[in-house]
This record gives structure tokens, C-alpha cells and sequence, in this order.
């Protein structure tokens, strides 16, 4: 998609966090992630012992699907650039923001890079995919635009939050029920680094509901309402193939809300009525799911 930024939906400084308070957020991911405890897909697993025949039929769907949505990490990082520009396009301040943002956003691509080559590298070993086959296959779905559209820059960070959390959980579950012990030591890795994800998601969001209270309520219950998995719009056959995975494991984003409720309540002393009122719209989206 070739969506230039609309003056209104370029964040400012005015709107942005504070620099200081996002530098003390990516400088508590970057703590989190120290060289030794990175993974590589070279080394990190006994690929020759990958076996797709211990998995059922819908443990196999569910790797291609994850696959896909974890191989669309172009797009994904493609949307910080867009959004959080580290050019000249901003105003000074917007750029030292944009510019320790772009400290995390790097770190996180190659996590999730790393993400999507150990599921293309899992599908080959346990001889589910050839790799041409399988390339060509993911760029059915990898070229096709992702754009998340917002207005605040706190709702970045809220759908991510979601996200992430429910990328998590769903990697976990699968993992307990995984046949197969390569799948489940790759599941591991996913796991541990969604959860690191998420919690910086998390310290953002948190951030954000310190220093701009209730300015930010009304924007994160825009994300929750109009929250739709990545590739859930674009991908061919999302939803049969999302309902057919989930017999397999629950992958339920409003699972994630419950997390947000936390966030709200570790960041506020007390919740304020739009706080509250966005609790119970939260709540509301759990009970239907
Ligand atoms: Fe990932
Ligand atoms: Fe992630």
C-alpha cells in the first residue's frame, strides 16, 4: 500500500511519549534481551530429529499458518517506518523520539525475522514443505500490503500489546500439545521472546496511561473494538483456516484483554470513569469471545 502519511496521522511531539519515558522502556526491552540469552536458527536445534509424522493434521496446519503470519514481518516493521519516520520528514523533537523508538523496532524485526526462518526451517526438516515450494508459497501472502491505520501513537502500541499476548499463548498451547519435541523446543524460543514483546508493549501502554491519563482511553478502546489478527484481512482463507487451528490451540486475542486491565490498574491509582468505563467495555469483549 502505498499510503503516504496524512498530515493528521503523523504522531507528533505533542502526542508522543515523552523521549525520556520511551528511552527508560526500549532500554528495559534491550536489559531484557542480553546477547547470551539470544537463540539462532543455525544452532539453537536438533534440526536432523524434526518430524512432521508426530504431528496430527492440525498441529501441521497450525505451523503453516503461524509461518505465514510471522513471515510478514516486512510489512509489519514497514508500518513503524511509516509511522514513526527517523528522517527530516519530523520535527526535531518527533525525530529523537522516532529515533529511540528505532533502537527497539530494529531489535524486534530480527527477533521476528528469526521467528519466521525457524518455522520455514521446521517445515522443511520435518519434510512438511520443500523450501522453493514453501517460499514461493509465502510470498503469495508477503507481498500483500499491511497497514494499521491509527491516529495516536499509543494505539501502535496497544494492538501490539494485543498481539503479541496472544501470539504467546497460542505458541505455548501448541507447544504442550505438540507431538513433536523439535516443534516444541522451537515453540519455546517463540514463547520467551513474545513474552518479552508483549512486556514492552506493555511498559509503553503503561507510559502512555501515566502521562496522558485519560486522553489515551478513548484510542486504546478504538484498537480493542476494531481489533483484527495481522493478515486477517489480507490472507486467503483466514478465517476457515483460523477456526480450523483452533481446535488445536486457542488463539483468542480477547484472552489478552485481561492483560490490559492489569496494565490500567498498575498505571493508575485510581481508574477515573472513562477508565472504568473502558474496563467494562473490556470485560464485555472477554464474556463474548
Ligand atoms: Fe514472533
Ligand atoms: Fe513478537
Amino acid at each position: 500500500m502505498t499510503r503516504d502519511f496524512p498530515a493528521h496521522a503523523i504522531p507528533t511531539a505533542a502526542i508522543l511519549l515523552p523521549a525520556d519515558e520511551l528511552t527508560t522502556a526500549v532500554d528495559g526491552f534491550l536489559a531484557a534481551s542480553p546477547a547470551a540469552r539470544a537463540w539462532d536458527v543455525e544452532t539453537a536445534f536438533d534440526w536432523a530429529r524434526a518430524d512432521a509424522g508426530r504431528l496430527t493434521e492440525g498441529q501441521r496446519s497450525a505451523v503453516q499458518f503461524v509461518t505465514y503470519i510471522e513471515d510478514h514481518l516486512p510489512g509489519y516493521f514497514d508500518v513503524y517506518q511509516r509511522y514513526f519516520p527517523v528522517d527530516d520528514s519530523v520535527d526535531a523533537d518527533t525525530f529523537v523520539h522516532n529515533r529511540e523508538l528505532y533502537h527497539f523496532t530494529v531489535r524486534w524485526a530480527v527477533e521476528e525475522d528469526t521467528h519466521a526462518r525457524a518455522l520455514a526451517r521446521y517445515q522443511q526438516a520435518a519434510g512438511m514443505a520443500e523450501r522453493s515450494t514453501l517460499r514461493d508459497e509465502l510470498a503469495v501472502e508477503g507481498r500483500k500490503p499491511f497497514d494499521l491505520p491509527y491516529r495516536h501513537p499509543v494505539q501502535f502500541f496497544a494492538y501490539a500489546l494485543v498481539q503479541e499476548k496472544a501470539t504467546q499463548m497460542y505458541y505455548q498451547q501448541l507447544r504442550e500439545v505438540s507431538g513433536d519435541p523439535v516443534l516444541a523446543a522451537v515453540l519455546t524460543r517463540l514463547t520467551r521472546d513474545e513474552a518479552r514483546h508483549f512486556s514492552f508493549m506493555a511498559d509503553v501502554v503503561g507510559r502512555y496511561l501515566r502521562t496522558q491519563g485519560d486522553a489515551v482511553v478513548e484510542p486504546i478502546r478504538e484498537v480493542v473494538a476494531g481489533f483484527r489478527m495481522p493478515l486477517a484481512d489480507s490472507m486467503r482463507g483466514y478465517w476457515r483456516w483460523a477456526l480450523r487451528i483452533a481446535d488445536v490451540a486457542d488463539y483468542d486475542h480477547t484472552a489478552a484483554y485481561e492483560h490490559l486491565v492489569k496494565i490500567i490498574d498498575r498505571a493508575v491509582d485510581t481508574r477515573t470513569e472513562p477508565l472504568d468505563e473502558l474496563v467494562r467495555f473490556l470485560d464485555r469483549c472477554r464474556s463474548l469471545a
